[in-house]
């Protein structure tokens, strides 16, 4: 039996590698506090499992779904939007249901890459952005994002021969893993350069709802001719902690929606309509958790900032996402310092250079763990901090 070669080119999925070394302290009997992974650790609100639950006792749920999803859950994304964003979407047209963004992301390279063209992908940045690309036999460039520039890529310092060879150029905001916000001012910029250079955007944004002191996230779509150029990909996981349901959503250019459509519909058959019923509930039913929800991530990302500042690591605080990205101190790798923390304080975070080269020297830290596990990583990384100094 013979593999693909893209099988073999597949870096390791640095989750995958962690698990394992957790499950291999684990096994040892040691206590080991995860803040690597950003999994809501908050169950999913009650009236929206009441709703999932009612609509899988339907029948009517027990068939294929179609592959573009309800139309009423697509009534009910463009909804949201408009009362979220101001961003008016057909639903008819402008909007695709997906099984969590992460669906979306990995197949619409699909729709544009040929073998040998460039997707422009951020550094540090979500890994399937390049994964996508690499199974459709393209290229990643690379932009760095650095603490300089905000973690915003610089477009003017691609160099002319890439741009005009780029088919899809990818933006995250609010970021991951740099938790950096960006302004209308960047995105409009972004819609300048794609019109310059015939791309496509695609904006990921499942983090929008997940933000601090008073600070509402844009869409891309809110920056004039956003949707001439470009998509945004948006899921329910982060917002509604839905991460285990598997449902999010594209919006914006109809060209795009289309083309991803028609690749899913060879690919996929759809969400499980109860899923999508949950779906409608969250984002049309009552609101309150999300401000709930911020609250409690404030509350741990202040506590872990304090703690982070008193261990002598540099970090600036986020004003939306789940993470904290934080400076490795002088001597250490991002690896070796999130190895030296497993190793000797049962502390797990996500080394920096697992998002790309420009991560290196930072670990991603998150906020999805109990209060009371997460002031219990506190306390270690307080002791390991004094027992260096002693
Ligand atoms: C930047 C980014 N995009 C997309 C996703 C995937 O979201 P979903 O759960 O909707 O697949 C994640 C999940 O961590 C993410 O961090």
């Amino acid at each position: 039996m013979r593999t693909a070669k893209r099988i073999e080119e597949l870096p390791p999925y640095l989750f995958v590698e962690i698990s394992k070394k957790i499950a291999e302290k684990q096994a040892k009997g040691e206590d080991v506090i995860s803040l690597a992974i950003g999994d809501p650790d908050i169950p999913t609100p009650h009236h929206i499992i009441e709703r999932l639950c009612q609509a899988a006792h339907d029948p009517v749920n027990h068939r294929y779904p179609e592959s573009d999803g309800l139309p009423q859950f697509r009534r009910a994304i463009a909804e949201w939007y408009q009362r979220r964003f101001g961003v008016v979407l057909d639903p008819g047209k402008e909007v695709l249901p997906l099984i969590g963004a992460k669906e979306g992301i990995g197949h619409i390279a699909l729709c544009f890459i040929d073998p040998g063209d460039i997707a422009l992908v951020p550094d540090p940045g979500y890994p399937v952005y390049s994964i996508g690309t690499m199974f459709a036999s393209g290229f990643s460039y690379y932009m760095p994002l650095t603490e300089e520039n905000g973690f915003l890529p610089n477009l003017d310092s691609i160099p002319q021969d890439v741009a005009r060879k780029a088919k899809i150029l990818w933006i995250n905001y609010p970021n991951n893993p740099t938790a950096a916000v960006a302004g209308l001012d960047f995105f409009e910029r972004v819609v300048a350069f794609a019109h310059k250079h015939d791309l496509a955007v695609c904006h990921d944004g499942p983090y929008t709802e997940v933000a601090f002191d008073g600070y509402r996230p844009l869409s891309f779509l809110e920056a004039p001719g956003a949707r001439e150029v470009g998509v945004e990909f948006h899921s329910l996981s982060k917002s509604y902690n839905m991460t285990g349901w598997r449902v999010g959503m594209v919006v914006g250019n109809h060209k795009i929606i289309d083309a991803l459509t028609r690749v899913k519909s060879n690919l996929d058959s759809g969400i499980p309509q109860a899923i999508q019923h949950a779906a409608i509930e969250a984002l049309g039913g009552p609101q309150d958790c999300i401000e709930e929800h911020n609250a409690i991530y404030q509350r741990r990302r202040d506590l872990l900032l304090q703690c982070l500042g008193q261990i002598g690591l540099k970090a600036r605080p986020p004003r939306a996402s789940l993470y904290i990205w934080a400076r490795v101190p002088e001597g250490y790798s991002s690896l070796q310092f999130a190895t030296t923390l497993l190793e000797e304080a049962g502390v797990v975070v996500t080394p920096g250079i697992g998002y790309g080269k420009h991560g290196e020297g930072y670990i991603r830290l998150s906020l999805t763990v109990p209060d009371h596990r997460l002031e219990e990583a506190v306390t270690r990384l307080s002791k390991w901090r004094a027992s260096k100094k002693g």
